[in-house]
């Protein structure tokens, strides 16, 4: 399973998301028109309101803001929108070619920079921004200790730093096991197995809880609060008679306090 050399997954990594940007494959419009980011905003905010109290967007006006992997772009234009001065890294191409249009058809204020750069060899200073933002982005990359330890590098001192990372221990993980191990009479491939070869981009990996505060000690952060938040990416979709055991699901997120939801919200400050 971690066999292939880190930058053979990266190329592989960069490939999937190259073809498509994170949500886009929610809008009917032209590409790139106004009516295309307009379904793939509101398609995000109401499947994952909490973004906003998790970015809390407003807060950072003025201030210097780096977004890691910012795909489409959704979250990027409302640092832009907050009067934010905003700096943003993606992988590909194509979310760069995304978000460039998306500025220019909202007419937005101009970015402080926008370009395409690894996660794991950030082009930044240390101790440059207010905040180190990334949403669902470094459980893609190979080397994702390092991707977080570089997002902390680069953020100041007393900063703010918000990741979202993949919980492994959640309902989404257990479909997508039911789905291709249990019911293919292979229970044995774990979760880490079916996260790793059937959620987007080869080589996904999602963390528990200990394993996060594992990760993130390690690291010179402080004030670390972890918000597990459920979506519909949790609940059995398609048509398929396994959505009745949907009102289950749902019972057991909200039995849990949304524990077993695959979004972990991670926030801290870089100690001073
Ligand atoms: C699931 S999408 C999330 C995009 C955006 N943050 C959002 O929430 O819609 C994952 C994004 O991470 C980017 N990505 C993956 N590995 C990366 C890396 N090593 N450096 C920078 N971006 C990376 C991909 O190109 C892709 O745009």
């Amino acid at each position: 399973m971690t066999e292939t050399p880190a930058t053979d997954l990266k190329d592989q990594v960069r490939s999937y998301w190259d073809r498509q940007s994170c949500d886009t494959d929610q809008a009917r419009s032209a590409k790139f028109s106004r009516a295309y980011f307009e379904e793939i905003e509101r398609w995000r905010y109401r499947e994952q309101p909490f973004i906003h109290a998790f970015a809390q967007f407003t807060r950072y006006h003025g201030k210097r803001v780096l977004e890691v992997g910012f795909g489409a772009g959704t979250d990027f234009i409302q640092w832009l929108r907050a009067g934010a001065q905003a700096t943003g890294v993606d992988l590909t191409q194509e979310a760069l070619d995304n978000l460039s249009h998306r500025i220019a058809v909202y007419g937005l204020p101009s970015p402080h920079s926008i370009r395409v750069a690894d996660a794991e060899n950030l082009p930044f200073d240390s101790d440059t921004f207010d905040l180190g933002y990334s949403f669902g982005v470094l459980h893609h990359t190979p080397r994702t200790e390092r991707a977080v330890a570089e997002l902390v590098r680069v953020v100041k001192p007393g900063g703010d730093f918000k990741i979202m990372l993949y919980n492994r221990r959640s309902l989404a993980v257990f479909n997508l096991w039911a789905k291709h191990a249990l019911l293919r009479g292979r229970p044995w491939l774990g979760f880490r197995w079916a996260l790793w070869n059937h959620m987007e981009s080869i080589g996904t990996k999602g963390y528990t809880r200990r394993e996060l505060r594992a990760m993130l000690g390690a690291l010179p952060l402080q004030d670390l609060q972890i918000r597990t938040e459920a979506t519909t990416i949790d609940q059995i979709a398609g048509p398929s008679v396994f959505r009745l055991l949907n009102p289950l699901h749902r019972f057991a997120l909200r039995f849990s306090g949304n524990r077993l939801g695959f979004f972990h919200c991670i926030a801290a400050s870089k100690r001073a």
